[in-house]
């Protein structure tokens, strides 16, 4: 099947635009060397939306030694770290002024809702910003040793770059992954997840448009087990970030380990714990975990998905909570009320659905929700499950959809360990008007942030990532300029 490089789309919404479908490489939207694409859908609706170009094992070969050639010998490699700050505050400024398309886009392809999928947007702008300013601030050190020597360090980019991302923040995930690579000085090969391109592709244009040299910024389409796997096992790949599923998570190691020992960092799964303590106050308390579960459907790597309360206030807090969460407004994507979306795909709303199922055999009550919402598209209730144990599945495996698991607790002790019992360790959040319980139980939880009377409130320049299984290294702020540097030490003999 031929399919050309770009269409236009209709958006719900009324918006028309002229969305790529190639794969954009070199600088340029091409069609993949074999010839094959592959559809997308409509979350909302279930129906095709676009097809677009798939990258095999070739196209990922063309893309890196682009990149290869951008880092050597293009004019990449000649621009100064000030310039290099310009473009990427050229490309934020281009998000800025394409909000309304990139967020209509998001909602189209995703199924998030346009309220949120404009907040992603802007958190876009300003984690690209963010590190525009990084660019010309990156250096090394001078070190003293002794009369006879000079020693120095510089920070120099890695090279070609492999990033693989996500269908829950589509774009953010893709902002999150250029912006540091790029003030860097770096090259980028970046996949979509297969489930959302048509974000990627947009951004790709922008670049362009911002003056990125052909081969600075790859973007393709395609699957994990093909492009992804081609990616992770490229000789000419130095380094690889990846944001995805735990299992993932660890083929990606293997694959790095296997081929040329790439730099590798992970963003994976979580199962945070929201804690709220008797002395909270309530309804913000509830706000906020209501917040920390239903935000983007739920399908969130940080989501408060084991919310613990405090014996005192249990019953108060799941009957506040219930009102909550059933006034949470579900539906049309494009609907500026709406908070809910649908969820990302057939695979992931049947796998949620399984989940509400075993909750339901594992004993747990359910207290709101319980089933799908509407007939069609991928919607699923509001769902809270009280009364659970530390030993049912749905209080240890990541469900990723609008399901929290709600159990109860004694005192700091009890809830420490609680929450702490998890292969994972994304975030915890913790609600209370008492400091020496809020540093006490962020001082005690195994986790990569925690929240203080808040939830899933993340900054571009709040280092984000996980402990234990749930990642290694660290995303935004200064932190993530380490994963894409490398150090290298000049020492001069002065004798
Ligand atoms: P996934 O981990 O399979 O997909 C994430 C990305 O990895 C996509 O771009 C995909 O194409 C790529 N990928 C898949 N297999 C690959 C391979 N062998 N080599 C290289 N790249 C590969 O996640 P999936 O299957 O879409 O979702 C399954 C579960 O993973 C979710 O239910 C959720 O629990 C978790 N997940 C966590 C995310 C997070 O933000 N930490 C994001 C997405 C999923
Ligand atoms: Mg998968």
């Amino acid at each position: 099947m031929s399919v050309s490089l770009s269409t236009t789309i209709k958006l719900p919404n009324g918006i028309e635009y002229e969305q790529p479908l190639g794969l954009f490489i070199n600088g340029e939207f091409v069609p993949g060397k074999e010839g094959k694409t592959f559809e997308v859908f409509n979350p909302a609706t279930g129906q095709v939306s676009a097809s677009v170009h798939e990258a095999t094992e070739t196209d990922i070969d063309i893309a890196v030694e682009a990149a290869h050639e951008a880092f050597y010998n293009g004019p990449w490699s000649k621009l100064t770290a000030a310039e290099r700050g310009i473009k990427l505050a050229k490309l934020a400024e281009l998000f800025e002024e394409n909000l309304q398309i990139l967020a209509s886009i998001e909602a189209f392809d995703n199924g998030k809702a346009i309220q949120l999928a404009k907040g992603d947007v802007q958190a876009c702008i300003g984690c690209l910003r963010y590190y525009a300013g990084w660019a010309d601030k990156i250096h090394g050190k001078v070190i003293e040793t002794g009369p006879s020597s000079f020693n120095y360090t510089k920070q120099e980019p890695i090279g070609v770059c492999g990033q693989i991302i996500p269908w829950n923040f589509p774009l953010l995930m893709w902002a999150w992954k250029i912006g540091p690579a790029i003030a860097t000085g770096n090259v980028v090969v970046l996949k979509s997840a297969e489930q959302t391109p048509l974000g990627a592709l947009y951004a790709a244009k922008l670049t362009k448009e911002a003056g990125f040299p052909p081969g600075v910024i790859n973007v393709v389409s395609g699957f994990g087990r093909v492009a992804g796997n081609a990616i992770s096992m490229h000789p000419k790949i130095h380094k690889i970030a990846f944001t995805g599923s735990t299992l993932v998570g660890r083929q990606i190691l293997k694959a790095s380990a296997e081929s040329n020992l790439k730099k590798v960092t992970l963003e994976l799964g979580g199962k945070s714990p929201n804690i709220v303590f008797n002395d909270a106050d309530i309804d913000k308390a509830v706000e906020w975990i209501n917040f920390g579960i239903y935000y983007n459907g739920g399908q969130t790597c940080c989501a408060g998905s084991r919310v613990y309360v405090q014996e005192g206030i249990y019953d108060k807090v799941i009957e506040a909570f219930k009102k909550r969460a059933n006034k949470n407004l579900v539906g049309n994507p494009f609907d500026p009320e709406v908070f809910q979306g649908a969820q990302v795909s057939q695979l992931q709303f049947d796998r949620i659905m399984s989940y509400v199922d075993i909750g339901k055999k594992e004993g747990a009550t359910v207290e709101a929700g319980g089933a799908r919402h509407g007939d069609e598209g991928w919607f699923i209730q509001p769902t809270i499950f009280s009364g659970c144990t530390e030993d049912m599945r749905i209080m240890q495996e990541e469900i990723f959809g609008p399901v929290v698991a709600v159990a109860k607790f004694k005192d700091i002790d009890d809830v420490v360990f609680k929450g702490n019992n998890s292969v994972y360790g994304l975030a915890a959040g913790i609600h209370t008007k008492n400091l020496n319980t809020a540093i006490e139980v962020s001082n005690r939880l195994r986790a990569g942030t925690v929240w203080v009377n808040s939830y899933n409130s993340l900054h571009w320049a709040l280092p984000f990532g996980g402990y234990q299984q749930s990642g290694i290294g660290r995303e935004l702020g200064k932190e993530a300029l380490k994963n894409y540097t490398q150090v290298k030490t000049v020492s001069i003999n002065l004798d």
